[in-house]
């Protein structure tokens, strides 16, 4: 049987990914509504890949541990958490026992995990009192409109909707989920959804290169991809669409924040 591949490729992407990936103002935000005052208490970031958030929320009084599959991004972790704070791990087998931690988030990695209910499920073990806040585009948030650029029409119902999540979370073993959806005002965090709020950095060949989305993508559809994207740049056009997407994700969000306690 095949091994299922997992989208992006992450032993790459570490050698670049804190170049034009880091943390955004407005996941930070929208994470740290849920899990309130740091207190001292624990924060599993599973998936947590470079540390980024972790650094972020570690810098304000969360002890933190980040869990990833890959160990090129943790390796980046390692160095910005300090030794002992970087564990390698995939989320569906978390190598820690039940109950070791208050908090935990996910970040962008949800729609990278072909199935997440192991994930969730695991989440639910490791934790405490929770939240379990979770981060990723849901159908209901303002689609993208790069796929047509590299000759990609995903279909509406591609992605999962929040209540699909919510659903998962629940059969997980979450009492009580919570979701909305909101809309980046920066982007830091690089992903393809925060590209969309700048024409310039959408068209920015460093950038997609930076997002799961580009390794799916084969040379041909990149080279024509970004060489549209330079022309649409050049006119004005990426200008008026990033404009009109940004309308629409007034009203839909770009990405949806859930929280969830056992
Ligand atoms: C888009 S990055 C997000 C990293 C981090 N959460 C952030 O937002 O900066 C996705 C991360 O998920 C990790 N990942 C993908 N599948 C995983 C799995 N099954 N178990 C653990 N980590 C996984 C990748 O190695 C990568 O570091």
């Amino acid at each position: 049987m095949a091994t299922p591949t997992r989208p992006g490729n992450y032993r790459e992407q570490a050698k670049t990914y804190d170049l034009t990936r880091g943390a955004s103002p407005t996941i930070v935000r929208a994470v740290a509504e849920h899990l309130g005052e740091p207190r001292g208490r624990t924060l599993l970031d599973i998936a947590g890949g470079t540390g980024n958030y972790a650094q972020v929320f570690a810098t304000r009084g969360f002890r933190v541990t980040v869990v990833d599959a890959q160990l090129a991004m943790l390796e980046h972790s390692a160095r910005k958490l300090g030794g002992g704070h970087a564990v390698a791990g995939a989320a569906a087998h978390l190598p820690f026992s039940d109950g070791s931690f208050d908090c935990a988030t996910l970040v962008h990695a949800v729609h990278l995990l072909q199935d997440p209910s192991p994930a969730l499920r695991e989440a639910h073990r490791v934790l405490r009192e929770g939240p379990l806040v979770a981060v990723d585009p849901t159908r209901e948030n303002a689609p993208l409109f790069v796929h047509e650029y590299f000759g990609l029409h995903p279909p509406d119902d591609a992605r999962p909707s929040a209540e699909d999540i919510a659903l998962l979370l629940r059969r997980a073993g979450f009492a009580t989920v919570e979701h909305h959806p909101f809309v980046y005002t920066d982007t830091a965090d690089g992903s393809l959804h925060a590209l969309h709020t700048n024409a310039l950095h959408l068209a920015g060949p460093a950038y997609l290169r930076n997002t799961s989305f580009w390794y799916g993508l084969d040379e041909e559809a990149r080279r024509a991809g970004l060489d549209a994207l330079a022309r649409d740049l050049r006119s004005g056009r990426l200008e008026e669409r990033v404009r009109a997407h940004y309308l629409e994700a007034a009203v839909r969000g770009h990405e949806t924040v859930f929280a969830a306690w056992p």
